[in-house]
């Protein structure tokens, strides 16, 4: 598919070129990407980027490419929503071809498919066909860690449409998302079956991703029975279950959410070992497990809320009982982090949903009473925060 004198791609401006990821440079399994990304950051702070930059880089392209950032986020998510990448899994194909296959418009899909060649995403012969390229397997459907779901979840007009009153949030410090919608993302989910599944799969496929990375970095072997608080369609949990046999597990979410959990137990061929309980976590969470992890829940809620939540497995949990929270943890100064900019999108979709430093971690575990053991940094953003029932 690539040839070892394929030219790098690049954007250009005015005589300016500037380097973007070859296609052909790196094959990319889970651990590589997730790898990668454990230092990404999409805006790293100037001093910090400059040594990375080739020196012919001139300012001006470093801007218009971030800033014409959302013609890539949307190009991303349209081609994943028509499957171009399931489309041209095993024989490269034309633009014609795919129009044909996903019912587009030939001409726009070829100026698509041109575009997403040039940023290294899709790779076009001499014959004008699209083929893969190792990022461009991750917009398949049907491989481990594929990015999919969670790439059409960013396009998609919940988050989209959010992002567009992004100044809402930075004059008001509300959620950009209730401003538009009239409601907060977690009402507005429920009456709208389908952007809760489009953000349940995205979750799913981050789950299956990034946060699973972060569970193997955690020695699961002390604990009988696991809690998934928040653990929506149970992706998480089966795959810690897989890999430690002697498991039980509950996945505890939302009632409409659960009810997808199941299936996700049957595909890891863990449903012998593993149940659903539907409820609200502000409330109360069942007894009978001697761990709970949190996957990407407390950075939806603010600090008062968060408190009410870890109290609520504190309450749940036996003497000794742990806390895990599956979290990115914000680093000081200018280091370049994934956690500042999904920081941002908590501004913009949740209601004091924010990421926390290790400082702000600490306080939270001793406010709801654990103990703050350690923070386990994984091979993707995601850190480990363990705590003890105190
Ligand atoms: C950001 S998602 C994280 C999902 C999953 N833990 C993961 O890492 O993929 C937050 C989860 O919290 C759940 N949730 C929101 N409000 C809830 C509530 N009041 N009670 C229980 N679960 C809730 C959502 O349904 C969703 O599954």
């Amino acid at each position: 598919m690539c040839k070892d004198n394929e030219p790098q791609n690049h954007y250009q401006f005015g005589d300016y070129k500037m380097n973007t990821v070859s296609p052909c440079a790196t094959p990319a399994p889970t651990d590589a990407i997730a790898g990668d990304l454990q230092n990404a950051s999409l805006h790293p702070a100037p001093s910090e980027a400059a040594p990375a930059a080739p020196p012919s880089v001139p300012p001006p392209v470093v801007l218009l490419q971030m800033a014409t950032g959302y013609w890539v986020t949307q190009s991303i998510a349209v081609a994943a929503q028509l499957s171009i990448a399931d489309h041209i899994k095993e024989t490269p194909k034309t633009a014609v071809e795919l129009a044909e296959a996903t019912g587009t418009h030939a001409p726009s899909l070829y100026r698509l498919l041109r575009f997403l060649a040039s940023t290294g995403i899709f790779v076009e012969d001499e014959n004008g066909r699209f083929a893969l390229t190792p990022v461009a397997e991750l917009l398949r459907s049907d491989v481990p860690g594929s990015m999919r779901d969670f790439t059409i979840l960013m396009g998609h007009e919940t988050h989209w449409n959010a992002w567009g009153n992004f100044m809402h949030s930075i004059q008001t410090g509300e959620p950009a998302f209730d401003n538009v919608f009239g409601m907060g993302f977690f009402e507005y989910c429920p009456l709208h079956p389908d952007a809760s599944e489009v953000f349940n799969r995205a979750m799913t496929s981050l789950a299956t991703q990034t946060h699973a990375a972060a569970a193997a970095a955690y020695d699961f072997s002390g604990i009988n029975t696991l809690m998934d608080v928040g653990g929506g369609h149970g992706a998480l949990l089966s795959s810690i279950l897989k890999s430690n046999p002697h498991m039980r597990g509950i996945v505890f979410d939302l009632a409409h959410v659960v009810a997808g959990a199941p299936k996700t137990f049957e595909q890891w061929g863990v449903a012998d070992r593993c149940r659903t309980e539907g409820g609200d976590f502000f409330e109360a969470m069942p007894a009978g497990a001697d761990a709970c992890i949190l996957s990407m829940v407390i950075h939806d809620w603010s600090d008062d809320l968060s408190l009410k939540i870890l109290q609520n497995c504190h309450r749940a949990l036996p003497e000794n009982g742990k806390l895990l929270l599956i979290e990115t943890v914000v680093p000081e100064g200018n280091t370049p982090s994934a956690s500042k900019g999904l920081d941002l999108n908590m501004l913009v979709m949740t209601n004091g949903g924010r990421e926390r430093t290790a400082e702000e971690f600490d306080a939270l575990f001793r406010k709801a009473g654990f103990e703050l053991t350690r923070i386990l940094p994984t091979q993707s953003p995601m850190s480990v925060i363990e705590g003890v029932k105190i």
